[in-house]
């Protein structure tokens, strides 16, 4: 197929972008390199530097290409940062694809996979893993943009026929296994690559935020998903449109939860090494536990997740930051 991605220098985006010249597509990207990292792209890749709030780049990109789909990863996703500058998060993340689905709807391209999160749920009662059905409450900034956007889509769909996938990511981490892309942060915030760079003495310690959480340690749980098992459901989601299927929203996770001091521990046992730890006050807009019942995207999409252990999936992160310690920038 003939494909955009947006925002495909970015973590994921770039993860997305391997798999789908490695499986033969024809791919461009559009990155305004705000977070992402051109290095990160292979050379196949038709790459467009630009922003999305751009109508006329973003309009000049589709006249000279004849795309059949878009996926859309060009968002910020920090759910801390998003507490302190919720308008920065919705002027993006809302903004950019309103921008994108009229430019997609004057150039007649009407199928968009769209990243979106867990945190679309909030605070969740009881223990029961997360279903499509649950409601959708969120408690920060980040998930209130991705969940705005969410009805955008339903909304264009009805009234000018544009399919969408959204897929709900639980907490995304690992790296492709060839160990040439990875995880790559300016400000890196999220808990695996932050241990492992503890692990690799370039900080001092880990910090936990918050112990008084109700879990049965006390920390916050989270269902974690290897970035790989996340970009194939993107392909699998786009076969499906591309078959002629309906609008749809999947979550993606593995159905497994692990707390803080959990995934403290299992990279401790990858690396081999204990990992000074420091207790702090609760991160805002954390909730206790996020875990996904992905049954519905095995059932519609026949997706499996490949990397189930948790251990695995930090392996590739190892690999990762073992051979990149500064990341992209050597
Ligand atoms: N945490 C720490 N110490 C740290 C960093 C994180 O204790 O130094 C804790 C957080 O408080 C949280 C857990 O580790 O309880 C996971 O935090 P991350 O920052 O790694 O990930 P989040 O759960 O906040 O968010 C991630 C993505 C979001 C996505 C969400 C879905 O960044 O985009 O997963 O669950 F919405």
């Amino acid at each position: 197929m003939n494909l955009l991605i947006c925002g495909g220098a970015g973590y994921i985006g770039s993860h997305m972008v391997a798999l789908l010249i490695e499986k033969g597509h024809q791919v461009s990207v559009i990155d305004n390199l705000s977070t992402g990292h051109q290095q990160a792209l292979p050379t196949e890749v038709n790459f467009y530097q630009g922003d999305l709030r751009d109508e006329k780049f973003l309009n000049e990109v589709f006249a000279n290409n004849q795309f059949e789909a878009v996926i859309d990863f060009a968002a910020f996703s920090l759910v801390g940062e998003s507490v302190e500058n919720p308008l920065k998060y919705f002027d993006n993340n809302v903004g950019s694809v309103i921008h994108l689905l009229k430019v997609m709807a004057n150039h007649h391209v009407k199928k968009i996979v769209f990243s979106s999160t867990a945190a679309t749920y909030g605070e969740v009662e009881g223990t029961n893993l997360i279903t499509e059905t649950t409601p959708t409450k969120p408690i920060n900034p980040y998930g209130a943009s991705k969940k705005m956007v969410e009805d955008i889509l339903e909304w264009s769909d009805q009234a000018y026929g544009i399919k969408y996938t959204v897929l709900r990511y639980f907490n995304v981490a690992g790296a492709h296994p060839a160990g040439l892309i990875g995880e790559d942060h300016l400000c890196e915030t999220h808990l695996i690559p932050l241990i492992i760079k503890a692990a690799l003495g370039e900080r001092e310690h880990i910090k936990i935020f918050g112990e008084d959480y109700p879990t049965p340690d006390g920390t916050c749980i989270r269902d974690y998903i290897h970035v790989m098992d996340l970009v194939n459901a993107h392909l699998l989601s786009l076969e499906r449109l591309e078959k002629g299927g309906a609008s749809a929203i999947y979550n993606l996770g593995n159905g497994a939860g692990f707390s803080v001091k959990e995934i403290v521990e299992a990279v401790e046992q990858v690396v081999g090494a204990e990992i000074p730890k420091v207790t702090e006050a609760r991160r805002a807009g954390d909730p206790a536990i996020l875990v996904a019942s992905s049954a519905k995207a095995t059932a519609e999409l026949n997706w499996q997740p490949a990397y189930t252990e948790i251990q695995e999936i930090i392996q590739t992160a190892w690999k990762w930051h073992q051979s990149h310690p500064k990341g992209y920038s050597k």
